[in-house]
Order: structure tokens, then C-alpha cells, then sequence
């Protein structure tokens, strides 16, 4: 038994902007049940108990050290009657109850593997699965029409669901600053999202491009999509127009979350580099193309052959020089690019907690375009997020410390 002076007693922030979270997190036992609940809810279009789940998570991932007995986090704030249900089982039996039988769940599968499709989401899934849909097997004999986005991202969901890594992303970074180059020399490329927070690894790539003269960005995005077009780095790709309207006297105040820059979703065709194959054994690269169709001669049924057939594609698959990468693209003004650069680098709950923050504390409209103080009534410009952070009453967080 420990008793209770023995247990440090933690002091956090209710905001997640306001606190330090580091990609160190000493609960990830507790926070991958409570991420694994959010991502449930989220899924079922029960958004504001996602929230509450990951701001429960976004909380533990910023303690010092391990929690191990209840009475450690007395009067810690974002903890929901539910959250500390969910702590208390793991803390006593190393595992929740709730979160194993989600995990188990039919529902919750296919879920996750219909919604692992780029270009599905929560909504789609869902109606699939009330159709009696629960894998890509059963999606594919559907007959379902699916849009060019699902289209792609079957064809390539294997690989999409590959964690991208670090080099693969310094890689695509070079690629995305070429054809920026080529298309407006003097622009720049920005790397966003979870790699500039120092994450190891991603669901995709995040850039941010810009020209240090204002206006020179414009129509950029359709000149960079037709370059790496024509170079052959696309396999897909959905632009979107810059619907982000100018007033006389500055940007038109954010209006949603939602910004409206020119941004690109692609999938990119990224040929594997050396160090970057596969880690597998020499002599399994080294299979011979008779190694692979023997088999075949072998085969005495139409399910064998069918099954070895299989094999033979899985087996090509795996010798592919090249693979799919999500990368987003999105183009910003200088003048937005302080504002754009926050917004995009994450995470999600940290943006979430800025623009919370900002309005339930600040009354002010925090968006990736603009900051806007509602009660001076006028904008706000910076240069940096540094004097973003400043306007808003908040200590600096460099991005490594935004892994809420
Ligand atoms: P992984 O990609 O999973 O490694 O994590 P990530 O943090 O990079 O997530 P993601 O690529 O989904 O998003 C990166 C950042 O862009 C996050 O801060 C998001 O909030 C932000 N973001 C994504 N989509 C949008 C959008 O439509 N508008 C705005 N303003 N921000 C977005
Ligand atoms: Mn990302
Ligand atoms: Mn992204």
C-alpha cells in the first residue's frame, strides 16, 4: 500500500495550450485506452465525448511521471466522471474492460477498417456497415460506387496504411521544394503537422507553401500539382480553390474552424531509396521469378491456384520500387503564413484548446488565417507564432511540446 504522502501530486494547466506535452509520455498504458475510446466516439459521430476523451488523454500526456494509484490526480482538471472510470480499471487491472470489449467489437472493426479507406469517413462507414458491410472483401462484391478518392484509396490501402516515416517525408520534402522552385523561384516550403512536431512517423505529410512578396502565391497550387503531374509524382490528387474572401480592410473575419486555403490532398508515388526498403533479409529480396511460379505448376484445384495466385501478387507487392504517400499541400499568403503555420502544425487537440482558449479567455476568433480580438474589434497581425502566443496571453510552446 502506498499511502498518500508518498504519492506526488501533480499540478496542471486546464488547457492543453497551456501546457508542455512532449512526445515522452509516461501513461501511455492510460492514454491509449482513453485515445482508443475518442477514436470510438469519433467514429460514431459522438464528437463531444470524443473531446472529452482526448482532453482526458491530452491531461495524462503531460504528467511528469507514471500515475499509479487514483489519488494522484485528486483535483486534476479535464478528468470526466467516465475517464476516471476507465484510469481506475487499468490502474487496478491493467486493462479496461470497455475499451477491450470496443476493441472486440464488430462494430468498432470494420470501423476502423472501412474508415482506414482514404476518402471514407465516419458517416460512409457507418451507412456500409448498416448495409452489411464490414471489409474491404465484402466492399469490393458491394458493387458500391465509390468516389475517385475511395477508388484510390483502395487501390492503395496496404500502403496507406503504412505509417510514413521521417526519411520518407524528408524525401517527399524535397520533391515538393523542387516543383515549388521550378514553378515560382523564392518560394517556401514549410514541413507541418506531426513531423514538425518531432513525431517519428505519420498518417501522411503536411506542407505549407508561401512567396515573401503577398500576391505572388496566388494560382500557385494548380502550376505545383501540374509539375509534379508531370513528372509522374502523382497518383491522386483533389485541389481546392482558395475561397478565403478579402475585405477592404483585411481578411473577412473566420467565419468556421473550416479554412479556405488552396490546398491540395494527394497521394504521391514515392520510389523506395535504398536505406528505405524493406529491412527484410537479403535473401528474400533476392527471389527469383521461377521461385515465385513453381508453385503454380503444383496447383491441382481452382481454389489452390487461386490462392497461389495470391501469394504471387502479395509476393510482386512486396518487391514494388515504389510506394503511396498521403501528402496534404496547402498555399498561404505570407501575410497568413504566422496563422497557417499554427494551424497546421497540430495537434488537433492543441489547436482545438488555442482556439477555446482564445475565445472563452481572450474574446478573441483564433482561426489559420487571422486573429481577431472581438473586443477591440479589429485584427491582429503577427509575423511569428511567437507573437501569436503573445497576443493571446500565452507562454511560447514550441511545436516538439504541442503533442497534446
Ligand atoms: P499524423 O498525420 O497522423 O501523423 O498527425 P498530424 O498531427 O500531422 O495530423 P493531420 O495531418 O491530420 O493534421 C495536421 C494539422 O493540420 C492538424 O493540426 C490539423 O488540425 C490541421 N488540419 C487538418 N485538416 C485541416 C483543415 O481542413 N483545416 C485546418 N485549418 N487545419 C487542418
Ligand atoms: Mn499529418
Ligand atoms: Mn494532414
Amino acid at each position: 500500500q502506498i499511502s498518500e504522502a508518498e504519492v506526488a501530486l501533480f499540478s496542471v494547466s486546464s488547457y492543453a495550450c497551456q501546457r508542455r506535452t512532449t512526445l515522452d509520455n509516461h501513461n501511455s498504458n492510460l492514454t491509449d485506452a482513453l485515445s482508443l475510446l475518442a477514436e470510438n466516439a469519433e467514429l460514431s459521430n459522438e464528437d463531444g465525448r470524443g473531446v472529452a476523451f482526448r482532453r482526458a488523454a491530452a491531461l495524462l500526456k503531460a504528467l511528469p511521471t507514471q500515475v499509479i494509484s487514483m489519488s494522484q490526480l485528486r483535483g486534476l482538471p479535464c478528468l470526466g466522471e467516465h475517464s476516471l472510470r476507465v484510469i481506475k480499471d487499468v490502474l487496478e487491472n491493467g486493462v479496461s474492460s470497455e475499451v477491450e470489449s470496443t476493441k472486440e467489437s464488430k462494430r468498432y472493426k470494420a470501423l476502423k477498417i472501412l474508415t482506414g479507406i482514404f476518402g471514407v469517413g465516419a458517416k460512409t462507414a457507418d451507412r456500409w456497415i448498416r448495409e452489411g458491410i464490414y471489409n474491404l472483401e465484402q466492399l469490393r462484391d458491394s458493387g458500391q460506387t465509390l468516389n475517385r478518392a475511395q477508388k484510390a484509396g483502395l487501390e492503395h490501402y496496404d500502403d496507406l496504411n503504412e505509417p510514413v516515416t521521417k526519411a520518407e517525408a524528408d524525401a517527399i520534402g524535397e520533391i515538393v521544394q523542387k516543383a515549388v522552385n521550378s514553378v515560382l523561384p523564392g518560394s517556401e516550403v514549410a514541413l507541418t503537422g506531426g513531423f514538425r512536431r518531432g513525431k517519428l512517423t505519420g498518417h501522411d505529410v503536411d506542407f505549407l507553401i508561401t512567396h515573401p512578396e503577398e500576391g505572388k502565391e496566388v494560382g500557385l497550387m494548380p502550376k505545383v500539382v501540374a509539375w509534379l503531374e508531370s513528372q509522374g509524382f502523382l497518383l491522386y490528387q483533389k485541389t481546392t480553390r482558395n475561397s478565403y474572401l478579402e475585405s477592404k480592410d483585411g481578411p473577412a473575419r473566420p467565419a468556421s474552424n473550416m479554412d479556405r486555403f488552396e490546398r491540395c490532398f494527394s497521394i504521391f508515388k514515392l520510389t523506395k531509396r535504398k536505406e528505405q526498403e524493406s529491412t527484410q533479409p537479403e535473401e528474400q529480396n533476392d527471389l527469383k521469378t521461377e521461385d515465385v511460379l513453381r508453385p503454380h505448376m503444383q496447383a491441382d484445384t481452382d481454389q489452390q491456384l487461386c490462392e497461389l495466385s495470391k501469394n504471387y501478387q502479395m509476393e510482386a507487392a512486396s518487391h514494388k520500387i515504389w510506394r503511396a504517400v498521403r501528402v496534404d499541400l496547402v498555399v498561404s499568403p505570407i501575410s497568413q503564413f504566422a496563422f497557417a503555420v499554427l494551424g497546421w502544425t497540430g495537434s488537433k487537440l492543441f489547436e482545438r484548446e488555442l482556439r477555446r482558449w482564445a475565445g472563452h479567455e481572450k474574446n478573441m476568433s483564433l482561426s489559420s488565417h487571422a486573429l481577431f480580438d472581438n473586443t477591440q474589434n479589429k485584427y491582429l497581425r503577427a509575423t511569428s507564432e511567437e507573437e501569436i502566443f503573445a497576443y493571446l496571453g500565452l507562454e511560447y510552446i514550441p511545436p516538439s511540446e504541442r503533442n497534446a
